[in-house]
Order: C-alpha cells, then sequence, then structure tokens
C-alpha cells in the first residue's frame, strides 16, 4: 500500500528530471493480472535467455579457439519471473502515432559518437503465450557518452530538465499539467544513438551502440519502446496501431562505474553521476516488479572497459492491446498529467 501512495509524488518528480516520454504507473489491479500471466511463462523466458547467450557465445567465439570465455547466464528455471524481465504495459493511444523524425530503421545507431562498444540484446515474451514475440518494432534512444541527446544537442546535459524547459520556454513546467509535448525543444535533426529494429522469429532483436552516458539527475539508461502492429509510412515515418508503453533500462552500478573511467566518459566531471540506486524512474519500474537492470558481459569475454554485451527480456501483454484505441489499463493519476 504504501508504495502506491508513494507512486504520484515520485512520478512527478521524475517526469520533471527526465527527458520526454510517457511515464505512467500501473494500478495494483492491472499488476497483480500482469504478475499472474508472467509467471506462467517464467520458463519459457528462462528458455529464451538461455538459448540467447549460447548463440552470442558462439557468435563472439573467435575460429581458433583461443578464448577461454565463458556464459554466465542463469539456469532457465525461474520461480519468480519478475525480477528478470521488465514486463511493458500498453499505453493509450487513439490512432496513428507520428514517431520523432530522428528515429530511422536501423540496427548501428553509433554513426560518430565516441565510447565503448556497447550491444544491446532485446527479447520480447508475449506474457500471454509464452511465445517469443515476433516482428514488434522495438525503437532505442539514449545520450552520447557526455550526456547528450541528438536532436537535442543545443540543451545543456549538465542543467536540470525543469532549468532547461524555463530557459528555452521564458515559463515553468506546470506542475499541474506536466510538461505536455517538449518535442519543440529540439534544436536540430541529428540522429546518432536512435534506432528502430523488428523483433525476429526468437523475439529477439540487437542494436550495436556506444554505451551511454550520463546527464544531471539521472542513473545512466537507455530508453526502449515496443510498437507492435507497425507499418512505414510513404514519407518514412512509422505509423503503428499499437504501442507499448517506454520503459527505461538501466545498469549495474559496477559496470557503469567501470566503463566511465573511460575517455571521453572521465572528461564528463562537471557534475556528479547518479547511481542507479538513487534514479527515480528506476524506483517506479522497480514498483511494477519489473527487473530493467540489463544483465551484462563485457563484449570480449575479459574486460568491460572494452565492449559491454547488455541482454533483456521485455514481457508484453498483448491481451491488454487492441487497435490503438486500447482502454487504459494506467488511469490518470490526477495533478500529474502523463501526456508527454
Ligand atoms: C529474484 O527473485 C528471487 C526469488 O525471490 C531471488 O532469489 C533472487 O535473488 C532475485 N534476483 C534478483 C536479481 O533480484
Ligand atoms: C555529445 O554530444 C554533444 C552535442 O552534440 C557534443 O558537444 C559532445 O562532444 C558529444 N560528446 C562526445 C563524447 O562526443
Ligand atoms: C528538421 O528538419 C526539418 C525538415 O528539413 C525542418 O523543417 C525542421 O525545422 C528541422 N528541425 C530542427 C529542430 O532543426
Ligand atoms: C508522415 O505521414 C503521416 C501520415 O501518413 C503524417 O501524420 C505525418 O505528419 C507525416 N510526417 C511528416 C514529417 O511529414
Ligand atoms: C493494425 O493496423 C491496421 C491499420 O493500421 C488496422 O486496420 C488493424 O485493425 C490493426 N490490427 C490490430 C490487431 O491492431
Amino acid at each position: 500500500m504504501k508504495s502506491v501512495l508513494l507512486a504520484p509524488v515520485l512520478f512527478l518528480a521524475s517526469i520533471i528530471e527526465a527527458h520526454p516520454g510517457p511515464h505512467a504507473q500501473p494500478d495494483p489491479v492491472h499488476l497483480a493480472r500482469r504478475g499472474a500471466l508472467a509467471k506462467r511463462c517464467s520458463d519459457s523466458v528462462g528458455l529464451m535467455k538461455r538459448n540467447r547467450h549460447a548463440m552470442r557465445r558462439r557468435d563472439l567465439s573467435p575460429s581458433d579457439g583461443t578464448t577461454t570465455y565463458t556464459i554466465t547466464a542463469d539456469a532457465p528455471n525461474y520461480d519468480f519471473l519478475k525480477n528478470d524481465t521488465c514486463i511493458l504495459t500498453p499505453e493509450t493511444s487513439t490512432g496513428p502515432y507520428v514517431y520523432p523524425r530522428s528515429q530511422i530503421l536501423r540496427q548501428d545507431l553509433v554513426e560518430d559518437q565516441l565510447g565503448v562498444p556497447f550491444v544491446m540484446d532485446i527479447g520480447l515474451m508475449d506474457i500471454h503465450t509464452c511465445e517469443p514475440l515476433e516482428n514488434a518494432l522495438v525503437d532505442v534512444w539514449h545520450c552520447n557518452a557526455t550526456g547528450s541527446y541528438s536532436s537535442f544537442t543545443g540543451l545543456d546535459p549538465d542543467i536540470s530538465f525543469p532549468d532547461q524547459y524555463l530557459e528555452s520556454t521564458g515559463e515553468e513546467i506546470d506542475a499541474e499539467n506536466g510538461m505536455g509535448d517538449v518535442s519543440f525543444l529540439a534544436t536540430d535533426n541529428t540522429t546518432w544513438l536512435r534506432g528502430m529494429w523488428p523483433t525476429d522469429k526468437n523475439g529477439v532483436t540487437s542494436f550495436t551502440s556506444i554505451f551511454p552516458g550520463f546527464y544531471t539527475n539521472r542513473a545512466i539508461h537507455v530508453h526502449v519502446q515496443v510498437h507492435t502492429n507497425w507499418s512505414i509510412t510513404s514519407n518514412g515515418t512509422i505509423g503503428a496501431g499499437s504501442t507499448v508503453n517506454t520503459a527505461q533500462l538501466f545498469f549495474d552500478e559496477d559496470v557503469a562505474a567501470e566503463v566511465m573511467t573511460v575517455p571521453p566518459y572521465a572528461s564528463h566531471t562537471q557534475i556528479a553521476r547518479k547511481p542507479v540506486a538513487e534514479d527515480g524512474v528506476y524506483f517506479e519500474e522497480s514498483l511494477t516488479g519489473a527487473m530493467a537492470i540489463m544483465d551484462t558481459e563485457p563484449l570480449d569475454g575479459q574486460d568491460y572497459k572494452n565492449g559491454v554485451l547488455g541482454y533483456i527480456t521485455l514481457g508484453v501483454d498483448t491481451t491488454a492491446i487492441h487497435d490503438g484505441t486500447t482502454e487504459d489499463p494506467n488511469p490518470p493519476i490526477p495533478t500529474s498529467g502523463d501526456s508527454a
């Protein structure tokens, strides 16, 4: 009960600290249903995860057999799924959702950005059927090694979002109604570290990027959104009948700390980095029982400073997705305004 009461306050706190994106709190009834659905699939998720680790191992092993790389995947038996899977919830959508034009259909997000190589392996599990979710569009974006987002490069990563907003608009963020759509704060059309790609027949997709850096008030994170029933319109934007809510994915503090010692991350000394345990969005996601920390391994089997491989399984409750006019599973929280 306590966490439910806390939620609205934290929700507001984090929405004004975070970059644009929806952050709705699921209600307890919905959570309980989702939890029950998810638990049924725990063995399937475990198996999916084990297969993905094994596949990566084959891909990464040099053919000369010199590596002593070991896979640390857990056994495929989970008595409790929720802390190993980040369950997403559908968001209300009343028709075609026009995506930011900087989200491009591609797997390599790097462009000219410098940093520690980062491969993301994202698996989707349909928690209704316990089958991998095929051909769903996974949309990711994150900041660069020193905390800037493409398309928003004119904003200072060391200045808090409310202050940025005030500086740009001359107005305070409306605490009653939230910030609404803030895409007008975009400063350019750069596209680095953004992309989207559909899941394959194993329900898996992957991206090549650089490990994200950090900006003020937030732990290191990656934004991810999942769209089902998607299509590409003639002007290159994505038309989607159904959108599964946005999540943010995090990293173990030890991994984050190690990567931050490497240039150019290490040059970001103007502000302190917030550890994941102190991040408001991470806290909210944890309230839902979701395990939003990526499983990681060094890309070369040895040293995170040479590259990071991150795995996550996202559970999607497809029964709660209809045709873009989904009934809102997350009733709006008064005074917080989740229209962003
Ligand atoms: C997940 O939950 C199980 C059972 O409650 C627990 O033993 C395990 O330590 C948890 N794992 C993590 C990563 O929190
Ligand atoms: C991150 O992006 C900002 C804005 O474009 C840029 O000024 C900065 O140099 C970039 N960081 C790195 C490490 O390239
Ligand atoms: C992005 O490009 C479009 C089309 O060229 C242009 O209309 C728009 O003003 C640009 N946006 C920004 C923020 O520069
Ligand atoms: C692209 O087309 C969609 C619908 O087909 C429209 O809603 C959207 O505004 C268009 N985007 C641009 C950038 O022209
Ligand atoms: C998928 O989208 C199409 C058109 O965009 C729509 O007609 C159809 O009903 C949608 N199907 C589902 C299952 O949402």
